[in-house]
């Protein structure tokens, strides 16, 4: 596994829709490896590859429950309402307060191309509509309320 470089906003390449996965190689594999790796160690919960440079719909999720690996990943149902901050480590100084569903289901596949479902609540579904924004080239700065200080 390696570290890969994340994107910053402000890039206009966070702003592109990702294509569709439709080879699930050691290619795929690796990219996944490299995307958690560079997640962990910069204390995120989530990274999404274009913020690694790749534009495809590849999301990796970590909020403590275990690795989640989302390949073409859908919203099939989503319920309530959480407003909580959230940030992005491709603006790492940058902080908000967003409004998000409480609880989300998603449809993905695995690396192997398998159909794999998903129920989150809270910071959990909170990540997956963060990250799968990424792929449509939604920032979180565009849906937050208002930008809060925090320094840390
Ligand atoms: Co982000």
């Amino acid at each position: 596994m390696a570290k890969r470089n994340i994107v910053k906003f402000g890039e206009e390449l966070l702003r592109k829709k990702s294509r569709e996965v439709t080879v699930f190689d050691d290619k795929l594999w690796v990219l996944l490896d490299d995307m958690y790796e560079t997640m962990r160690e910069s204390n995120g919960v989530g990274l999404a590859a274009p913020q690694v440079g790749i534009l495809r719909r590849v999301v990796v999720i970590d909020v403590g429950e275990g690795r989640i690996e989302l390949i073409n990943p859908v919203i099939v149902s989503a319920k309530g309402k959480n407003r909580a901050v959230e940030g992005c480590l491709s603006a790492p100084d940058q902080w908000g307060y967003v409004v998000r569903p409480m609880k989300v289901k998603v449809k993905a596949l695995n690396r192997y191309g398998k159909e794999v479902s998903f129920e989150g609540e809270e910071l959990l579904a909170r990540a997956f509509c963060h990250e799968i924004d990424h792929l449509n080239g939604v920032l979180f700065t565009d849906l937050a309320d208002e930008m809060v200080e925090r320094d840390d």
